[in-house]
């Protein structure tokens, strides 16, 4: 091959390659990593992206040369001159591949093999899933119940997803993993969050009408700031003063997201305003604390006119002590 040949391929090549490489780095295409395990997968996108940006420059530059060096006359009808195989070649193109697929899947290995190893003192969380919403309780306090999932900056932190009704998934974009969750299996998912801040937990599985409003909040807090909530709201949840421990359940659930409610400072305007709930208790022909309790685990057993129905998820994961909590809470008897 003549050396302006090789000049005017590599010259290609550069071109193509600056093209790939500018069109990778001049977006962002993944939100910045709040966790190890995210940090090594975008280690491993990168990885991946750097080997396929020289693959396709040097395909591009042989393919660009080829079509207009050896491009036949509009009036060329005859064949090609008879080819045998250049048995250097063959060995190239098979060895350069074996070798790069091999390599990304050792470092793939290694980043699912550390990104499942979760400690020797994992945080471990309950999360549950249903149409349409999340909730998160922590088994080490009590089993506090949090419409939001709060973890602490540099530890492990151990999700135990499960479904109440049908398919969910788990993801937080700066966690870069997603989780399916299944009715009747029990899924894990390893999350070391590295870096303060707030994020968005979203549903990723199609799983009914109110998908796409099936998201929470993630937030990362320094330790002492976690573990300072935690006790705060574990300690109101059993305490023997009902109104403290249900203003937390109402707190953490989030009802206020929703609801009005004067004693919480609370002004939702989606669902009815929980001032009134003795008038719609009577409207509804039932004791106010068994109407309360009905209306949080099975919301559409009774929906006030003027409401529609299906908007309010069943929260049936509250345990049974907090739930009570909340009812005398919303009944203004505790
Ligand atoms: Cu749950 Cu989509």
């Amino acid at each position: 091959m003549r050396r302006g040949s090789i000049a005017s391929i590599v010259g290609i090549g550069v071109v193509a390659g600056g093209v790939a490489a500018a069109v990778a780095l001049l977006f962002n295409w993944i939100p910045d990593p709040a966790s190890d395990e995210a940090d090594r997968i975008t280690f491993l996108f990168w990885f991946v992206i750097v080997i396929c940006i020289v693959i396709f420059a040097l395909v591009a530059a042989v393919m660009i040369y080829e079509i207009t060096h050896f491009r036949a006359k509009p009036d060329d009808d005859t064949d090609g001159p008879p080819i045998h195989g250049h048995t250097g070649l063959e060995i190239w193109w098979t060895l350069i591949p074996t070798v790069l697929v091999t390599a990304i899947g050792i470092v793939s290995a290694v980043v699912l093999a550390r990104n499942d190893a979760e400690g020797s003192n994992p945080l471990i969380v309950d999360v549950t899933a249903q149409q349409f919403a999340w909730s998160f309780s922590y088994p080490s306090a009590k089993g506090l119940t949090s419409g939001t999932l709060r973890v602490p900056l540099g530890r492990s932190v151990v999700l135990h997803l499960h479904a109440k009704d049908v398919l969910h998934s788990f993801w937080v974009p700066e966690f870069s993993q997603k989780q399916d969750t299944v009715p009747g299996l029990d899924t894990k998912l390893h999350i070391t969050p590295n870096r303060l801040g707030t994020f968005d937990v979203i549903c990723t599985e199609l799983c009914g009408l109110g998908h796409s409003t099936m998201r929470s909040t993630a937030i990362v807090m320094k330790p002492a700031a976690f573990e300072a909530w935690l006790h705060k709201q574990s300690g109101a949840v059993s305490s023997p003063n009902g109104n403290a421990a249900g203003a937390a359940v109402f707190k953490e659930n989030q009802c206020a997201g929703c609801h009005t409610f004067k004693p919480a400072n609370a002004t939702g305007k989606v669902g009815p305003d929980l001032d009134n709930l003795a008038q719609y208790a009577q409207k509804a022909g039932k004791p106010l604390a068994d109407f309360v309790k009905e209306s949080i685990v099975d919301p559409n057993a009774y929906v006030q006119p003027g409401y529609p129905k299906n908007v309010m998820p069943p929260f049936t994961s509250i345990p049974a002590d907090q739930l009570d909590a909340l009812v005398q809470y919303l009944t203004g008897k505790g």
